[in-house]
């Protein structure tokens, strides 16, 4: 009887499998829990958006952030009640590029364009990688668009010559200490709790170009947010990643373009007074600024005004 009990626990276990989650982030795009069911959701994300920014040879790349609130019934948390409908918050970030290859034949297509500076006539020697750097950790206080704005150009450009600087790393490890540089130490106090920084290769203009197992394709997530589940009515996670600072650089050869991001204007305000919560996400700065901006998240706001005036040329951001 005993046993049998036993054996009929085990088999709901496996069958009904309770789910953990945590926050996690990094390079590749799906949490092992749930892998289809994250895949699937990301496709109708309830946040998205789309930075333009130009590669060092000039073409014209897109960046996409997804943001999504996905369900998942199996969860459990023994730290809270997470009701019936249990959410986790997903964010998920995806290239698209002019070509209609992998990312390696694009690569291979500017290695073997001798005019961008990066390649030469013989594509064949040419050892063309690239690096995707990503900092998380950062809390807009508004909708942002554009990385001199949310960190100034101070910070910005020194992020960017600093990487210049080291020159390329070949296996995109190592991103520049960005604590340390000048004009960045008051925006980062606004990193509650600590950056993270993750360094990936995207891809290899010397692998042949008919090799696509392993290849990157237009729009694969190659980096990912998940997180704690939440009752399906608490959306304080969900704002969590809306309201974070998406920040990528991406380094072909010895060349970086940087690009940001955030969502604050999708924050559906609980408090009822918020004139702002129209939920059209226009590319200009909202006014009014959701309910969670901080004293912290002030500062950055004053940065960002100081960025404006400051775009210098040299390095292309749209
Ligand atoms: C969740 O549980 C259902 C059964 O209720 C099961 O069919 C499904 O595969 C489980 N999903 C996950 C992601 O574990
Ligand atoms: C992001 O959302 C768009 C729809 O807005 C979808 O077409 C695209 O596939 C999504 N990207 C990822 C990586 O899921
Ligand atoms: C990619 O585009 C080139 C020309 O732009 C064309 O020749 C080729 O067939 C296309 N390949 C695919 C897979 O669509
Ligand atoms: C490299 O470029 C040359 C001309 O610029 C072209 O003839 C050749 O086909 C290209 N090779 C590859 C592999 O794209
Ligand atoms: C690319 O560079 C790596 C490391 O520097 C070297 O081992 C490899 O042979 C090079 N490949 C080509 C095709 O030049
Ligand atoms: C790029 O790929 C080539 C061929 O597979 C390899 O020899 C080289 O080491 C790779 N370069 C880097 C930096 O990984
Ligand atoms: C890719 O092309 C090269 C020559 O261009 C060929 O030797 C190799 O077998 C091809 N690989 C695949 C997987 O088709
Ligand atoms: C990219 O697309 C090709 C062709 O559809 C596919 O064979 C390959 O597995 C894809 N690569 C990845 C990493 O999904
Ligand atoms: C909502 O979720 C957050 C994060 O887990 C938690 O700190 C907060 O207490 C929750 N709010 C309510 C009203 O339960």
């Amino acid at each position: 009887m005993h046993n049998y009990i036993l054996a009929s626990a085990l088999l709901l276990k496996s069958a009904y499998a309770d789910v953990v989650y945590s926050k996690s982030l990094g390079a590749g795009g799906l949490p092992d829990e749930a892998p289809v069911l994250f895949r699937d959701a990301s496709r109708t994300p309830i946040s998205t958006g789309t930075n333009a920014f130009r590669v060092a040879n000039g073409e014209s790349w897109q960046w996409r952030v997804n943001i999504t609130n996905v369900a998942v019934a199996n969860a459990s948390d023994s730290s809270q009640d997470l009701g019936s409908d249990p959410h986790v918050a997903y964010t998920t970030y995806d290239l698209r590029w002019p070509g209609n290859g992998t990312l390696n034949d694009q690569l291979a297509r500017i290695a073997n364009d001798s005019e961008s500076g990066l390649g030469s006539s013989d594509s064949s020697t040419t050892n063309l990688t690239m690096c995707a750097y990503i900092i998380y950790g950062l809390k807009a206080s508004k909708q942002e668009t554009s990385c001199s704005d949310a960190l100034g150009s101070q910070c910005m450009q020194g992020i960017l010559s600093s990487l210049a600087l080291n020159g390329p790393d070949p296996t995109c490890g190592t991103l520049p200490s960005i604590t340390t540089i000048q004009g960045c130490t008051a925006v980062l106090e606004n990193a509650d709790d600590g950056l993270s920084s993750v360094g990936m290769q995207l891809g290899n203009s010397t692998v042949r170009p008919n090799v696509t197992a392993h290849a990157r394709n237009q729009t694969d997530t190659f980096f990912y947010v998940t997180d704690i589940a939440s009752p399906g009515n608490n959306l304080t996670v969900l704002e969590e990643h809306q309201t974070a600072l998406q920040m990528m650089i991406l380094q072909i050869g010895s060349q970086s373009s940087m690009t940001c991001m955030s969502f604050n204007d999708d924050v559906k305000s609980s408090a009822s007074a918020s004139p702002s919560a129209s939920g059209s996400a226009s590319a200009t700065s909202s006014t009014a600024s959701s309910t969670s901006s901080s004293a912290a998240a002030e500062r950055l706001v004053g940065l960002g005004a100081l960025g404006l005036a400051g775009l210098a040329a040299g390095f292309s951001l749209l």
